[in-house]
């Protein structure tokens, strides 16, 4: 307790020092938005501000999933230099508001009408305390396939529905020489496909009960360990160089044809689009088999770190520029997400896009719509980051599924 203590003091004390820093007309933003299409996506957030005379200082920290971006923010936060916003995930928001980092957006937020228009989903982390305290910025979602139209259609394999279809599907292209799967071997990668086979294995109830609850009996159960032999096929189905491999350079795998098939969020939609690609002609988007009526979502927000006990003008322009309907839709269009707000129109969206707004809206309102758990939404990041650990070291062959299942349970009950 002392340790946490002190640390919250120094982090406070640290953010005390920020107030010290004269107001300049710009904004300094921490985030990890590095490919292609991540960066073209923030271009928009970048010009827009510029529209309005406020400058944008660039702080990009590579490392897909942000782990390595909250990182670099804790020593920043630490050092007294907190950044005036930070792109930030589910848990990891509430954490900082608990810790009386963030500032309080309540004012542009009522002026707005925030509270209409943002999805009950994603204000359980937006808001802390009744305290507007991040910026939403979109909506991603986890269990999407991407697929290469035309290395498909040569091997007359249909976008599969179910899980043993898929099989079928693999099977196929690795008859036919084609590396069925792109994949990016690192542990947010592993776990991202994680949650998609989780879906779809265990179903909403189990993925719920798994993820969400942290039930012991379903992390250890038999369907689990069945979860796990489905991520060793797919691990006998990648290509020998896919350890470490970066999620965009994997999605340009499909892009080129050299794949079939890659398990990923729909910011890959946002590198097909980069590369002038077009969804039905180009590529497919589609559910992971299995789990077309659920959606596993992870919303990118900006924290606004405290400023000194007021939001500073630069901060709330920026909140207001994000929540704006023309912004949502321009910059949602490009980065392969949906919007924040449920009032924006599927007009200048494409059929990848549009199916996702539709995904979203039907998933919330049955009851399939639930925290990826990959991306931050479904426990906190100690939670996350024990799962991480026992996919990716069963991914990489250290354990077997009957083992990953026990070490699985004993990770979660230890971090949680
Ligand atoms: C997710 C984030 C996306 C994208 C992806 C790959 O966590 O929500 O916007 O950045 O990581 O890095």
């Amino acid at each position: 307790m002392r340790k946490l203590l002190k640390t919250k003091s120094v982090i406070v004390a640290g953010l005390l020092c920020t107030s010290s820093l004269v107001h300049a007309e710009e904004v300094e933003v921490l985030h990890w938005w590095t490919s292609g299409g991540e960066a073209a996506a923030l271009n928009v957030l970048k010009d827009d501000l510029s529209g309005q005379g406020i400058g944008w200082t660039d702080m990009p920290v590579a490392g897909g999933g942000g782990e390595q971006a909250m990182t670099v923010l804790r020593a920043r936060v630490t050092a007294g230099n907190a950044p005036t916003a930070v792109q930030a995930l589910g848990f990891d928001i509430q954490d900082w508001a608990a810790q009386g980092a963030l500032a309080d957006l309540n004012d542009v937020a009522a002026q707005e009408g925030w509270d209409e228009v943002v999805p009950d989903a994603l204000k359980a982390f937006a808001k802390h305390d009744g305290k507007w305290v991040s910026a939403p910025v979109n909506v991603h979602s986890t269990n999407w396939v991407w697929a290469n139209k035309a290395v498909l259609d040569a091997n007359g394999i249909a976008p599969p529905t179910s899980w043993d279809e898929f099989v079928a599907a693999v099977e196929t292209l690795k008859g036919a020489g084609v590396t069925p799967i792109a994949h990016g071997g690192q542990a947010w990668q592993d776990a991202t496909i994680f949650d998609a086979v989780v879906m779809s294995t265990l179903g909403p109830d189990g993925y719920k009960a798994a993820f969400i609850d942290l039930d012991e009996e379903v992390l250890g159960g038999e369907a689990m360990k069945e979860a796990f032999d489905r991520m060793a096929f797919i691990r006998d189905n990648v290509d020998e160089n896919f350890s470490g491999r970066d999620w965009n350079l994997a999605t340009a795998m499909v892009i080129n044809g050299e794949a079939g098939f890659q398990m990923m969020g729909d910011w890959a939609k946002g590198e097909f689009l980069n590369a002038g690609k077009v969804p039905g002609q180009d590529f497919l988007c589609f559910r992971f088999p299995g789990t077309a009526e659920q959606v596993t979502f992870n919303a990118d927000q900006f924290m606004m770190f405290d400023q000194g006990g007021s939001v500073s003008e630069e901060q709330a322009a920026l909140a207001s520029a994000i929540l704006s309907p023309s912004f949502q839709s321009a910059f949602n269009v490009v980065k392969g997400s949906v919007p924040a707000r449920t009032d924006v129109s599927d007009a200048d969206f494409d059929d990848c896009g549009k199916q996702g707004m539709k995904d979203l809206a039907a998933a919330a309102a049955s009851g399939n719509l639930f925290g990826s758990m990959a991306h931050g939404h479904a426990a906190p990041a100690s939670v996350k980051n024990a799962v991480y650990d026992v996919v990716t070291a069963h991914f990489n062959g250290e354990y077997d599924s009957e083992t990953a299942v026990t070490e699985l349970v004993d990770a979660v009950s230890i971090a949680k």
